[in-house]
């Protein structure tokens, strides 16, 4: 079996860091998206990745590089726009011929892996394999129709009124059948080739497409509370270790990860968190469900429940919370009464009243 992971698209809802990162690459739990995606597509025995670039390829190239940290073997597919899923399946056709294969958008994060799909997968073989999930407003979705022995009779992308509770998951087994459905769907309203399309193409052809409900934690991190979501419940599974420097004057309360190279003085740690490699944390409370990049520096602050990327400053200000600070960032105390903004386009403050 092959894989596709899709790292294309805009990523408007993540302005400004996709100003200059693609969103598979914001870091949950210190950890890139899109890194949590190979290692579950790793897990389950694939070697061979094809990752569709966009705009910022060359981000993505930096991180995953030729894939052997991942114990993988990556190939890129430059996408010239974001037409649609099935389209990213066309330009990958080449690359996949005719085996097997998984996609998965690297947008979305399933915390307990994909390794029992991907055996039932295996073990029947269908022409396409969806996993589903229940959600209480699936119209921002795919949404599938099944019967009782778990086929599926229908499939419709982001209606307006879903016939059903169940949202389609980003994570898509299939064989080589895809491709002749991929080759005879046109594009949707919105302008693009539509796998929801293509996949309801075999449906109507009678192809054997099939569907499980996703047991584990399923999330498609499209906005800031969509990605503190997901850092607060990765952040609760890395455990405790404090290889870096924590003096007796600070105190740490539950599970914490201090990176090797990272200092702490004078500080309250309140776990679940990580402080990251060369990270400097003084006279600060941090947590819970922090994630502090590498190379910060923290003097007199307080921040709990953020996301905090590479080489941000916070200095004497305290009270920060469901905060995602882009890298380099610097927060501090001003000198005058007064407010002093220097942000970004389409970024996000709230200031206290
Ligand atoms: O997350 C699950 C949902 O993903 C499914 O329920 C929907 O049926 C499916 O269409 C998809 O909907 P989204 O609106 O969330 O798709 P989005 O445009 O966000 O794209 C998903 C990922 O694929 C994202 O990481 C960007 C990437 N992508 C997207 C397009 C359209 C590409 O690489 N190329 C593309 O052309």
């Amino acid at each position: 079996m092959k894989a596709l992971i899709l790292s294309g698209g805009m990523g408007t809802r993540l302005r400004p860091f996709t100003y200059s990162m693609p969103k598979q690459l914001v870091p949950v739990a210190n950890k890139p998206i899109l890194v949590h995606c190979l290692e579950n597509v790793r897990d389950i025995g694939v070697r061979d990745v094809a990752v569709v670039v966009g705009d910022r390829s060359e981000a993505v190239r930096a991180v995953v590089g030729d894939g052997s940290a991942y114990g993988l073997n990556v190939t890129y597919l430059q996408q010239e726009a974001p037409l649609g899923l099935a389209h990213a399946v066309s330009i990958a056709e080449e690359f996949l011929g005719d085996d097997d294969f998984v996609m998965y958008l690297g947008d979305n994060v399933l915390a307990e892996g994909i390794a029992e799909p991907a055996r039932s997968f295996r073990a029947g073989r269908p022409a396409a394999q969806l996993l589903l999930t229940k959600v209480a407003d699936p119209r921002s979705y795919g949404v599938a129709e099944v019967d009782a022995e778990g086929r599926v009779t229908a499939l419709v992308e982001k209606p307006q009124q879903p016939r059903s509770d169940l949202a389609v998951v980003g994570v898509y087994f299939f064989t080589a059948a895809v491709h002749e459905a991929v080759r005879a769907i046109k594009p949707s309203a919105r302008g693009e080739l539509e796998i929801t399309d293509a996949i309801q193409y075999l449906v109507e052809r009678g192809d054997r497409v099939v569907a499980d409900e996703y047991a584990g934690y399923w999330k498609d991190t499209g906005s800031p509370d969509d990605l503190l979501d997901c850092n607060r419940l990765l952040l609760g599974r890395l455990g405790h270790a404090v290889d870096g420097e924590v003096d007796a004057a600070s105190t740490v309360e539950g599970p914490v990860v201090v990176e090797a190279g990272a200092v702490v003085e004078r500080s309250r740690l309140v776990g679940p968190l990580i402080v990251g490699a060369g990270s400097v944390v003084r006279d600060s409370e941090l947590g819970p469900y922090t994630a502090l990049g590498r190379d910060c520096v923290l003097d007199g602050a307080g921040i709990g429940n953020s996301i905090v990327l590479d080489g941000v400053s916070i200095q004497n200000v305290r009270g920060l919370s469901g905060s995602l600070i882009g890298r380099s960032a610097a927060v501090r105390a001003g000198e005058a009464a007064a407010r002093r903004l220097i942000i970004g386009d389409h970024t996000q403050a709230e200031v206290a009243a």
